[in-house]
């Protein structure tokens, strides 16, 4: 971090959450002259003659730096003690540009660019997510119209700090008024590495590191959203939400333009909470009688799905709620009943949402109109790991077929002309992973897909007047339905190129 900074050893440079003093002793040993720094902890505090025992936040700083540098402390607002909240609650800055959602690292970042001189850097090593979470809107806001980073190293779950599992950023950012912006060189991994002395030499050097990629990306702008990706990738995410702008008529004679997504098309709910899904999973060897047949459903969790196709469902038990007395249950379900006393015990012991809930009951019904409906539907594993693929694994499920906790479901909403088959080999197009990977809900290398960040998926809806978008629908249609029934992925090169010729 110490040699991003262009600063020689008459710089004025200030630590504003010192702790043991790392950064300071390294300083030092450069020769600096001029050092600050704070530290809340007394015992830490007084290890070094150059640091203040105050709170960076409450401190009046008059003097202007030529470099801050540091690690600041992070902490969720909800998590810190009152001391802290009562601290923040009078201070302008927090209030100007922070709330209780926010985070305590937030306003050491904001309120050290306020402490540097103009052309002065901070260079500071954080968790990542400040730099795409919405409630660090105006902090990457401020970060924008102040000036420009040069650097930003992304080790994306590499293990730095003993016994932390953040993803963590490194960041060279230069305090500046000229509207004329530098690029930035962006050195990302691709997934958790080893972090050596010689990897960190070579990120310096920008030469060949396995896993990391390197970037020259433009400066990142005011309320868009900070893409990490090559300027090649950036544009063909560009061009498919351009592709996927519809004309919508507001009361027939408004005409707005608006990115059509998924929301348009389909209804998405995650699955439903059986609440200890080994007692009501039947092995396949039970000879089950005609009520248990019937009262019993498949379901897809996630480590069956794969991309276009589900493998083998599990049977669960599904007795209608109006069953509600054990020697009902027992005499009508004999084999459930059987099945389910080894876990009777740990059944009862369920959270039930506040309901009385028999022991034979799932908790959590939710959409379950949704589930029992008629059509096929897709199904995604609602947290997908990424670091070892790249792609995620939208599959497709016959009528009948349910999703549990694990699963999120998507159905085509009424009226929709595209066909699920269409849908889904267009989830599962490798752009569209890009497009998740830069846009959607991203914690290390784990994928959120709950409704929310399905939902603002861009959808290229077909446009039916054209003869050349029909036929390209009716040919990824066909070729994904017959992958599927074939089970071979022979077909996805020639479904993605239909795709790409829709999305460019
Ligand atoms: C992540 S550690 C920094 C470690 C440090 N860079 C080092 O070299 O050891 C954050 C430090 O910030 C301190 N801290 C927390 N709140 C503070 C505040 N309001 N002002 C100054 N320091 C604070 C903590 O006590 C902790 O030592």
């Amino acid at each position: 971090m110490l040699s991003l900074s262009k600063t020689d050893k008459n710089a004025i440079v200030l630590e504003p959450s010192a702790g043991e003093g790392v950064f300071i002793e390294l300083l030092k040993r450069k020769g600096c002259a001029r050092i600050d720094g704070y530290e809340i902890d007394p015992e830490l505090a007084a290890q070094h003659e150059c640091v203040k025992c105050a709170s960076f936040i409450g401190a009046e700083i008059a003097t202007r730096y030529d470099l801050v540098i540091g690690n600041p402390p992070y902490v969720r607002w909800k998590n810190l003690g009152a001391r802290f909240k009562d601290e923040l609650a009078a201070n302008a800055l927090w209030n100007k540009y922070f709330n209780s959602l926010c985070d305590y690292s937030y306003i050491f970042m904001l309120k050290s660019v306020e402490a540097l001189k103009d052309g002065g850097e901070l260079i500071f090593i954080c968790p990542e997510y400040w730099t795409n979470t919405t409630n660090a809107q105006s902090l990457r806001d401020y970060f924008c119209e102040h000036g420009y980073f040069s650097d930003f190293y992304i080790f994306n779950e590499s293990s730095i700090f003993k016994g932390a599992t953040v993803s963590t950023v490194v960041f060279r950012f230069v305090k500046s008024q000229d509207p004329v912006k530098p690029t930035m060189h962006v050195a990302k991994f691709s997934r958790k590495a080893n972090l050596s002395g010689d990897v960190l030499k070579r990120l310096l050097e920008h030469t060949p590191v396995d896993g990391v990629e390197y970037m020259e990306l433009s400066q990142f702008r005011k309320e868009e959203r900070w893409v990490f990706a090559p300027k090649v990738e950036q544009d063909a995410l560009e061009r498919l939400m351009a592709a996927c702008v519809v004309d919508v008529f507001d009361g027939g004679l408004f005409r707005r333009k608006k990115m059509c997504t998924v929301h348009d098309v389909c209804e998405i709910a995650n699955g439903m909470v059986s609440g200890l899904d080994r007692a009501f999973q039947i092995p396949d060897n039970i000879d089950l009688t005609p009520d248990e047949k019937r009262d019993s459903i498949l379901v897809y969790k996630a480590k069956d799905l794969t991309r276009y196709w589900a493998l083998r469902p599990t049977r669960y038990v599904y007795v209608p709620e109006n069953v509600t007395h054990e020697s009902d249950f027992k005499r009508i379900y004999p084999h459930f009943h059987a099945l389910m006393q080894p876990n009777k015990d740990a059944l009862m012991a369920r959270y039930s949402y506040g309901k009385e809930l028999p022991y034979w009951q799932w908790c959590f019904k939710r959409s379950e109109k949704l589930f029992s409906g008629k059509g096929k539907r897709i199904f995604v594993p609602c947290k997908e790991r990424i670091s070892a693929k790249s792609y995620v694994r939208f599959a497709l499920a016959d009528e009948g077929f349910y999703p549990t906790q694990d699963v999120t479901g998507i159905f085509k909403k009424a009226g929709v002309r595209e066909s699920i088959e269409y849908i889904l080999a267009y989830l599962n197009h490798p752009l569209i992973f890009k497009w998740i990977r830069n846009y959607g809900i991203v914690k290390g290398n784990i994928v959120e897909f709950s409704e929310k960040p399905l939902s603002s998926i861009p959808f290229r809806k077909i446009k039916w007047d054209s003869r050349r978008e029909t036929e390209l629908h009716d040919k990824i249609a066909k070729l994904t339905a017959a992958m599927i029934v074939e089970r071979k992925m022979a077909n996805a090169a020639t479904i993605n190129s239909y795709l790409g010729e829709l999305m460019a």
